[in-house]
């Protein structure tokens, strides 16, 4: 695999600003989505890390609107998608621009429907084409993922996980997306399927030029295969830059300790300590404090926000996660990080 040739080049496509989803537990109000911020511009793939639970799903499916937004604007190519009800969603045309690949395509593909079936439904439902418009198309994206025209009058259980997979990606790019979301696209497949599934994925990704968010707990194939890279802790963006940046220099305390665990990438880094709960937290704490090996006083008063990282090309509100036009090229949320590691002569300085 290979860095995509695509560069960033005016407004995002997609600007998610001050997200944020909860949910009703029996246990209380459980933040999944905390204030979520970042942009991804046209022809680039962000990469979306962290540990199970952090809100990554919960997040895509935001974007996708198959979640509704407690708060905050998902504004794509200048209109608000959050700001549409979702109870007519299903029938707009912004319906289309996203489209998202499944981690489980045995899950996500209706056992009744063949393989031509899942591909042209949304053809004809999202994208408006008239059933020959849709077979052509159909034809023509089964061709661009590799799966034989022969295959696609059988159904699900008469094809392979590599197949499904395929089928899966087809049915997701048949309304030309201007989004395509991949939510761990092959974690549910055998370890060889996998490799030519990603290797599909990224020619697909540059050959189109399509513009892609990638959820992945790989983090070799999220360097591979992403511009920019997003760590999630908790519902929270903790850390947000190039992704050979962020690989070469991670500044929050938390991605180091999750890049630690790619093997050849410096000591291991155990975290102890509970992670914090996601039901009700407490605004000025740092998410991270109860495992951070570098927590200081301060992260129990005031929570981090993102800003530039110590040594990165990023700089504090220099276009930074969420804001219009070039991302700042690395921010993390974290005190300590910002300080380099040294507590500053005044611990009251402003952010
Ligand atoms: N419908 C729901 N109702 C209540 N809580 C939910 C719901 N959906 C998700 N959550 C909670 O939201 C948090 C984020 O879940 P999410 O599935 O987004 O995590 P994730 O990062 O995708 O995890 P994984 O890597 O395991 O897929 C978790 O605490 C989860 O239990
Ligand atoms: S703000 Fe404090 S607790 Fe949070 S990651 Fe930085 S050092 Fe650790
Ligand atoms: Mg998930």
């Amino acid at each position: 695999m290979s860095q995509p040739a695509a560069s960033a080049s005016g407004a995002p496509v997609l600007e998610v600003r001050d997200l944020v989803t909860t949910f009703d537990t029996d246990a209380g109000r459980l933040t999944a989505v905390d204030g979520v911020s970042f942009t991804v511009h046209r022809g680039r793939t962000l990469g979306l890390v962290g540990e199970s639970g952090c809100g990554k799903s919960t997040l895509v499916r935001l974007l996708a609107r198959l979640l509704d937004a407690s708060d905050g604007r998902i504004v794509f190519e200048g209109t608000d998608l959050a700001a549409l009800p979702a109870a007519t969603f299903a029938r707009r045309p912004e319906r289309a621009w996203v489209q998202m690949v499944f981690q489980d395509p045995t899950d996500s593909l209706n056992p009744r429907f063949t393989a031509r079936d899942t591909i042209r439904e949304p053809c004809t439902l999202l994208a408006g084409m008239g059933r020959k418009e849709a077979d052509a198309r159909v034809d023509e994206v089964a061709t661009q993922v590799g799966l034989p025209l022969a295959l696609l009058s059988r159904f699900p259980h008469q094809l392979s996980g590599g197949q499904k997979a395929r089928v899966g990606i087809a049915r997701a790019l048949a309304p030309r997306p201007r989004l395509l979301i991949l939510d761990e696209p092959t974690a549910a497949l055998d370890v060889s399927v996998q490799a030519v599934v990603l290797q599909l994925l990224d020619t697909l990704r540059r050959d189109l030029g399509l513009t892609t968010l990638f959820v992945s707990h790989d983090l070799n194939v999220v360097r591979l295969l992403t511009d920019r890279v997003a760590v999630m802790y908790l519902g929270r963006v903790v850390e947000v830059g190039d992704s050979a940046s962020v690989f070469a220099h991670a500044a929050h305390p938390y991605t180091r300790a999750l890049l630690s665990a790619i093997p050849g990438h410096g000591p291991r880094i155990r975290l102890v300590g509970e992670v914090a709960s996601p039901i009700d937290p407490p605004p000025q704490v740092c998410r991270f404090a109860s495992r951070c090996p570098a927590v200081h006083d301060r992260c129990s008063r005031e929570a981090p926000a993102l800003a530039g990282a110590p040594g990165a090309p990023g700089a504090p509100g220099a276009g930074g996660a969420g804001a219009l036009g070039a991302p700042a090229a690395h921010l993390a949320a974290c005190h300590v990080a910002r300080w380099g590691g040294a507590e500053p002569a005044a611990p009251a300085v402003a952010d």
